[in-house]
């Protein structure tokens, strides 16, 4: 006898009945970049529909996104060239923007959960996540002042580090130097499997990141590799982290379930700059429906095994299921 799959798609309310996954405001986690300054609003050339802002603006914008449901944030800072340097020395600023913001957001909306992102990329003139000494990422080096970052962000009020940096070891020092200083509370969202995507483009013209010479590809895994990825995700585990971050998401949809099937924790998708970037210019073209897309690529990702799902859609796709 064949079966007859059609039986459970008869109508609408059935397809309801069946259907196995479905996307909540509480899963979606929306990115912000931060301008220096006040009342300036900026267009990403790359990222039609998002904006560089400053926290003046941010925090309107915050008001609407936890009106609409959002939990949470995740911050990067637009640093201006002239405060980059070679040490990304702006990082340990415990006066500058990323601390500042941190510290308003949470005045305003202490409830909100905020997550900053730990790396050295917006703050070294190299444009590398770590520092850049005769040709070379080191990797040691740069830990300790991750670690430093890190701290500076909990002083600030942050709910949640995100090291995106790829460096080796680093959730185990930064856990335990959070532990040290009374931070016991604050979690590690860390990019476990981070790939060297050529899908990040767009963020780095927004953050004016990219690195001025060669790639990222000595601390960020080859997109060709799945065994390697899923050995990251495990040892971060192990280090202590809270939730792991996979990124990109829609071209790893294999690293997601596998890391989900494994793994004891949340797992984060990261819908980053250049999966949006091509929905969004592809919709606005007229080539495909903006909302419908939208809607499946994040779908997607938590059929995948995502928990949590960070995207330049937040906002847009919190006002979408309002209605
Ligand atoms: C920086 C960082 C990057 C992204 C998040 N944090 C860029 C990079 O690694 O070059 C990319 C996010 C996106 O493309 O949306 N460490």
């Amino acid at each position: 006898m064949f079966t007859r799959g059609r039986r459970l798609r008869k109508n609408k309310n059935m397809r309801d009945l069946v259907e196995e996954t479905s996307i909540n405001i509480n899963d979606l986690i929306l990115p912000l970049f931060i301008l220096e300054g006040k009342n300036k609003v900026e267009d990403i050339p790359s990222m039609p529909g998002v904006q560089r802002k400053t926290i003046d603006y941010l925090l309107v914008d915050i008001k609407e996104a936890i009106s609409l449901g959002i939990k949470a944030v995740i911050l990067f800072p637009v640093i201006p060239e002239k405060k980059k340097n070679k040490k990304a020395t702006e990082a340990l600023n415990k006066k500058g923007l990323l601390p500042t913001s941190i510290k308003k957001i949470k005045k305003a909306f202490p409830e909100l959960i905020v997550i900053s992102d730990v790396a050295l990329d917006p703050y070294n003139s190299d444009g590398h996540d770590g520092i850049l000494e005769k040709g070379e990422i080191l990797n040691d080096k740069t830990v300790e002042i991750l670690c430093k970052q890190s701290l500076i962000h909990c002083e600030a009020g942050v709910d949640i580090v995100a090291p995106s940096d790829m460096m080796d070891g680093r959730v185990f020092e930064i856990r335990n130097k959070l532990n040290s200083k009374g931070y016991e509370y604050v979690s590690i969202m860390s990019y476990a499997a981070k790939y060297s995507s050529s899908l990040y483009g767009p963020f780095r013209d927004a953050l004016n990141s990219a690195p001025k010479k060669g790639d990222k590809k000595t601390y960020q895994i080859n997109p060709a590799n799945f065994n390697e990825s899923i050995k990251e995700v495990l040892n971060d585990q192990n280090e202590g982290a809270d939730m792991l971050i996979i990124k990109p998401a829609s071209f790893y949809l294999d690293i997601i379930r596998e890391a989900k099937n494994l793994c004891f924790l949340p797992i984060v998708a990261y819908q980053v700059s250049g999966e949006y970037s091509m929905i969004r210019t592809t919709a606005d073209k007229g080539y495909l429906d903006l909302n419908d897309v939208m809607h499946e690529s994040l779908l997607s990702l938590k059929r995948a095994g995502a928990d949590m799902i960070i995207t330049y859609f937040a906002l847009e796709y919190a006002k979408l299921i309002r209605k």
